[in-house]
């Protein structure tokens, strides 16, 4: 599995042009990407990136990849990432590794987004992956309400759960929030879901990202498949 991240983080490098300001996903087949990048830039390839979590932020930097902030530059040409799932329309669920706020202030700033994954995140129907839905501690139940009213409203359900760190504390992310999972199994209209939870008060962000990416490559047994949003 991790041969095949590899080799789609390979593809999606051939994109990267010298003079390119990018972003830089998280999770494990982002970090492929980030170090085969960094292998470019050791042998003259100029870039700057704008990570889109503290952990991709030390491995770009450890890499000796140069990185920006987006308060310093206006937009990104490129930003390269994974994915929790894919669907055919290319929307995602993301969020798996909890970077899910950043991915999508950086995948919003690109002219465009490639979203790299081995083929086992390629769905039918997005959901079986818990959605991951970023909310302010303050008044969580109220918020868990409003975010179940939602589901009901787009015709799915399922449980909640909030997230926890390996030491069995609450996971906080990069911007000091938490994240719920919502164990919903289909979403037959992701692009309603993700306007009614947008509109929720303590809902920061949440993982799905719809008409955002345009590629995605894909890597499996037989190959590379790259697909193209229509
Ligand atoms: C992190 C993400 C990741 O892109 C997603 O979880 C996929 O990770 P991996 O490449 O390790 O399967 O959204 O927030």
């Amino acid at each position: 599995m991790d041969a095949l991240k590899r080799q789609a983080a390979a593809r999606a490098l051939e994109h990267v042009q010298d003079g390119m300001k990018l972003g830089l996903g998280t999770g494990s087949t982002a970090k492929h990407f980030v170090d085969l990048l960094g292998e470019k830039v050791a042998k003259g390839m100029r870039v700057i990136c704008v990570p889109t979590s503290e952990a991709t932020r030390a491995q770009a930097q450890a890499c000796g990849v140069p990185l920006t902030t987006l308060d310093e530059i206006d937009h990104l040409d490129l930003t390269v990432d994974g994915a929790d799932e894919c669907d055919g329309a290319l929307n995602l669920i993301k969020g798996g590794g909890g970077a899910l706020l950043r991915e999508k202030i950086v995948a919003a700033a690109s002219d465009r987004m490639i979203v790299i994954a081995d083929d086992s995140k390629w769905v039918d129907v997005l959901g079986r992956f818990p959605l991951p839905v970023e909310v302010i501690p303050f008044g969580l139940a109220a918020t868990q309400r409003a975010i179940m009213s939602a589901f009901a409203q787009s015709g799915v359900s399922g449980q909640m759960e909030v997230r926890k760190a390996k030491d069995g504390h609450v996971f906080v992310t990069d911007g000091g929030h938490w994240i719920v999972d919502a164990h919903l199994g289909k979403i037959p209209d992701a692009p309603r879901l993700a306007g009614l939870l947008s509109v929720i008060p303590g809902v920061v962000e949440h993982g799905l990202f719809i008409g955002l990416a345009r590629t995605a490559v894909l890597a499996g047994a037989q190959g590379i498949r790259v697909v193209e949003r229509r």
